[in-house]
């Protein structure tokens, strides 16, 4: 995944800049990180294993430069070591270059290069790309030496690189996102538009198989077409996120401002029924000539199931959700005219967009429900939407998740002559009104959860995906073994795994059919010792060793109601526990790898 950064200006000061632009991307990777800095046309770098705070401090005894380049990382080729840290330098440092992504063939690139004399300090596919460009600069200029360079390569990459005595960055971009900012006395670029909102408004969106270059004064694109290069005229598309949404403000964590958010991003949802209507429309009428297939990862995809539910319910339209990474060996069916509705919240999730480019390829139309303008994803779709959530830092899905199945439900109600808002506009001021009885009941709950191995949530209809949301959330950053299940199926073997003290969580149905069956589940684990911790709609009176009523009285929002209190028992633990919920071990925010 990774992050990166850079800053090219008229005058020298960028070292601040650089660096707080990095911290804003550190929920992409945060094993090591670094930055390089031109200046008196000499590269000096800084770079080492841990957080962009320990490896950079507070800059102090550290240069600054005219330009800039900055890196955090999440290890894919080669370990977490100083080495393989990026900015990676040429042999004579006059070639600095970070990189998200991931090269193919490097291994032979390398081989070539160490032949020509060339020697490689670390394991990383990265840093052939230095050595590329100096090799070339042998005989050609630093823009044909860097053309040169990226023509070799294969694979993923958005690649940054500074050249000593220049005072321009060189970017390339395949696979992996990299966006241009345009600012008045110099311009930037970064691997999303969150790093550079302190900077600017004004962006350029790079597509793949492009090479920019980028001076104080002048932003040049260009693109390969059979093999040769031609400029590109880009517009600037404007971004209306304000930086303060970036802010932490009083909140300990990301995570928990962004669970807290989510009742003003439902009533925001509520009032753009409109907005939402033409998509909807849009979309009823894509699926006069082709069936549906959804496709999301992660939390998305718990989304999208939700989504399937929503659709077949109010609106009668029938689909599948598929995971995204499992899309090229499940969707030999689709074919042309199919209706292909991709949901992500970053829109750059490698799996998402490569089940897209080979939907595209068999003719499938393609429509998307994103959250960050301007990804990639959008710019892949014939027609997207956005759920409006704001930037969301915390590597664990909330708001996203609530606005992604919000937006759903309004699609889906809209599409049968439905008037969503009043539902939604309750469920807003529902959890505006109940925060503090759920982190009171989250705190007890994460005190029961705290000292155990596993948690098993449990959901039927549309509540079976909520359950895996809880699990997921509780995983991820508690590291509790969690398993989300439909009630009824939990017979049919995992219940084999409760002991006295398993702790299972029931999602109460507020049909009255489906409760009553969701009683015998109950029971059932009960009477093997459970311990169990029960969300349910007012007057439901279902057993539990903890309870929590939830003032919800629709069956087909009870998802938006129940996310909340699982977000913050999974937070609570996370923070009882002493994990960090911003920086789970092992995961990166945006997934930009397969
Ligand atoms: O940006 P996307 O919605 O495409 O991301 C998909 C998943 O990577 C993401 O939901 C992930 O599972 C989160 N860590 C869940 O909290």
């Amino acid at each position: 995944m990774c992050g990166i950064v850079g800053i090219v200006r008229r005058r020298v000061g960028v070292a601040r800049d650089l660096v707080k632009s990095l911290k804003k991307l550190e929920y992409r990777g945060y094993d090591s990180a670094g930055i390089a800095l031109l200046s008196n046309g000499k590269i000096e770098v800084i770079k080492g294993v841990g957080t962009i705070d320990k490896v950079v401090g507070n800059l102090e005894g550290i240069g600054d430069g005219y330009a800039g380049i900055g890196h955090t990382r999440w290890a894919t080729h080669g370990g977490v070591s100083p080495e393989n840290a990026h900015p990676h330098l040429s042999c004579h440092g006059e070639v600095a270059v970070v990189h998200n992504g991931t090269l193919d063939d490097f291994e032979e690139m390398r081989s070539e290069l160490m032949e020509k004399g060339h020697e490689l300090k670390s394991e990383t596919d990265t840093e052939v790309v230095a050595h590329l460009i100096e090799e070339n600069l042998k005989d050609r200029d630093p823009f044909n030496a860097f053309v040169e360079a990226i023509r070799r390569l294969r694979g993923s990459y958005a690649i940054v690189s500074m050249m000593a005595g220049e005072r321009a960055l060189f970017l390339a971009r395949n696979k992996s996102p990299l966006v241009i900012g345009l600012g008045d006395d110099g311009n930037y670029c970064a691997s999303d538009v969150a790093a550079l909102l302190h900077l600017t408004r004004r962006f350029i969106f790079l597509e793949d198989g492009e090479i920019a270059v980028l001076t104080p004064s002048k932003v040049e694109i260009w693109r390969f077409a059979d093999g040769r290069l031609e400029r590109v005229d880009r517009k600037a598309d404007v971004i209306d996120w304000s930086p303060q949404l970036l802010d932490r403000g009083s909140f300990e964590h990301f995570m928990l401002k962004e669970i807290y958010e989510q009742p003003h991003v439902l009533k925001k949802i509520a009032e753009s029924v409109d907005y939402y209507r033409k998509f909807s429309t849009k979309l009823d009428r894509m699926l006069e000539d082709g069936s549906l297939t959804i496709v999301a990862a992660g939390t998305s995809y718990h989304a999208g199931l939700i989504g399937k539910f929503l659709l077949s319910k109010l609106a009668g339209v029938r689909s599948e959700v598929l995971i995204a990474s499992e899309f090229p060996e499940w969707s030999s069916h689709i074919k042309e005219g199919d209706v292909i509705l991709a949901i992500s919240q970053s829109g750059e999730t490698a799996d998402v967009l490569e089940a897209v480019r080979m939907a595209r390829t068999k003719g499938a139309r393609v429509i998307s429900i994103v959250n960050v303008p301007g990804s990639t994803l959008t710019r892949m779709s014939d027609e997207s939407v956005f759920i409006q959530a704001g930037p969301e830092v915390g590597v664990a899905a909330t708001k996203t998740f609530t606005a992604q199945v919000a937006v759903l439900y309004v699609i889906s109600s809209v599409m049968s002559g439905g008037n969503p808002s009043r539902e939604l506009l309750k469920i807003s001021d529902m959890l505006y009104g109940s925060m503090e009885t759920f982190e009171h009941f989250a705190r007890e709950v994460s005190d029961l959860f705290k000292e155990k191995e596993h948690v098993f949530f449990l959901g039927r209809g549309i509540n079976y995906p909520t359950a895996l949301e809880g699990a997921l959330k509780l995983k991820e950053i508690s590291y509790i073994h969690a398993e989300g299940y439909p009630a009824g199926e939990y017979k049919h073997g995992p219940l084999a795994l409760i002991e006295r003290g398993t702790p299972t969580v029931m999602l109460v149905p507020i049909d009255e059919n489906l409760r009553r069956k969701a009683l015998y589940n109950l029971m059932e684990v009960r009477s093997r010792g459970a311990l169990t911790v029960t969300l349910q709609p007012e007057g439901a009176d279902m057993p539990g060793d903890e309870s929590l009523e939830v003032a919800c009285t629709e069956e087909l929002l009870s998802p938006l109601a129940y996310a909340v209190p699982l977000q913050l028992m999974a937070y609570r633990t996370a923070v009882l526990l002493g994990r960090n919920p911003d920086k789970p071990r092992n995961l990166a925010k945006s997934v930009t790898v397969e």
